[in-house]
């Protein structure tokens, strides 16, 4: 099958980091048996200030009826107060392709690079499942006497029964397939009685048809402390959308930063949207020094969602070699470039 792309660069070091995940993805398909057909995409800041298109109606019907996968760099540009674009192409896609998985691995893969002391990479290994498509991020609200003393504002939680469930589903199927021994559901129900009282009922009937998977739950702020005083203690994740963005971020610092955090947008019944987790990183940009590795293992995760889980693991040993060798970008305290750490993944990989 030959696994169509579409390809987002995006915004600011998007476009730095994507190149060098295509470079790695064309190098893969040219020694094995993948067959690939990439497709650019020039969406984003750019044209947004050139024309004021964000997100073409017709494109987002190309990605879902002609595409397996898109991947995409990241969006967001100081240049563009609110960032609409962003907002339409990224949360645009998430809702109307129903990209209900967000699927964020947390990995350590070398023990140097973690905050934490005396953590191994075997401590360090767990998956969120963060729902992708309500909970906080819906938009539903308003503003009502907008910048006066009277302002009052409303942003409403959202949690259907079916956008619950399947969460929760995927997380459980996912323990099974993959041989981990435990689900955690994590929410704030003490204090949200409504929407994530929904999450506890949902979580005990779907839990209860996987008995040979132990599930817990902790309330969320138990969550992050219990993230850094004991990561070994998690397998699977599952929590909402505003949760699963900040715990995530959590994630990627335990992993040894935002420049090696991975994710994956997944519909699986359609199309489904590879990314790093880190942004258009404005601070950095033009240098020639974003770190690509967040960009290169989301793309092992693209590989492993179309069944080339061996691909993806020989991504994931070869970003290990470069981190064991120190062969890195300056955040990680490297003397690399982007180019010079994407061509020694290749070198690795060969
Ligand atoms: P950010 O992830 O862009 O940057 C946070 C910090 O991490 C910065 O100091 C940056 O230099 C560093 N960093 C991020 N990625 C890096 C990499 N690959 N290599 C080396 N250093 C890296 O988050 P920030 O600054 O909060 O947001 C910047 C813009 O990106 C905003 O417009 C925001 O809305 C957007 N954004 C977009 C996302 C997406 O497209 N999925 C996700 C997060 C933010
Ligand atoms: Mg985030």
């Amino acid at each position: 099958m030959t696994i169509r792309i579409a390809v987002v660069p995006g915004d600011g070091i998007g476009t730095e980091v994507i190149p060098a995940a295509v470079h790695v993805l064309q190098h893969l398909a040219s020694r094995h048996d993948l067959a690939l057909d990439l497709v650019p995409f020039d969406l984003g800041a750019e044209r947004y200030l050139r024309d004021g298109t964000t997100m073409p109606p017709e494109v987002m019907e190309r990605w879902r009826t002609d595409f397996q996968a898109i991947l995409l760099g990241a969006l967001g540009d100081p240049r563009v107060p609110g960032n609409q674009h962003a907002v339409d192409i990224l949360l645009g896609a998430r809702f109307q392709l129903d990209l209900y998985i967000n699927l964020r691995p947390v990995r350590l893969l070398d023990a140097r690079y973690t905050p934490l002391r005396g953590k191994d990479p075997s401590d360090i290994d767990f998956v969120v499942f963060r729902e992708n498509t309500e909970g906080l991020y819906t938009g539903i609200g308003g503003q009502f006497k907008r910048g006066t003393p009277d302002e009052v504002t409303i942003e409403a939680e959202l949690n259907t029964r079916k956008g619950v469930e399947r969460i929760i589903r995927a997380a459980f199927a996912y323990a099974q397939a993959h041989g981990r021994g435990s689900v955690c559901m994590s929410d704030k129900s003490n204090a949200m009685r409504h929407g994530h009282d929904l999450w506890r009922r949902v979580f005990a009937e779907v839990s209860a048809e996987y008995p040979q998977i132990e599930s817990f739950h902790l309330y969320v702020d138990a969550l992050c402390m219990e993230l850094v005083r004991a990561p070994e203690r998690f397998e699977v994740i599952v929590t909402n959308n505003l949760f699963g963005d900040i715990i995530t971020d959590l994630g990627a610092q335990l992993q040894g930063g935002i420049g090696l955090a991975a994710s994956g947008n997944i519909n699986p019944e359609g199309v489904a949207l590879f990314e790093p987790v880190h942004g258009s990183a404005p601070d950095i940009v033009g240098r020639g020094i974003a770190n690509p590795l967040a960009a290169i293992l989301s793309v092992g995760m693209m590989l492993s969602h179309f069944g080339h889980a061996d691909l993806d693991a020989a991504i994931q040993r070869a970003v290990q070699t470069c981190l064991a060798q120190g062969q890195v970008t300056p955040e990680l305290g490297g003397e690399l470039s982007t180019d010079q750490v994407t061509d020694r993944v290749i070198a690795h990989l060969r």
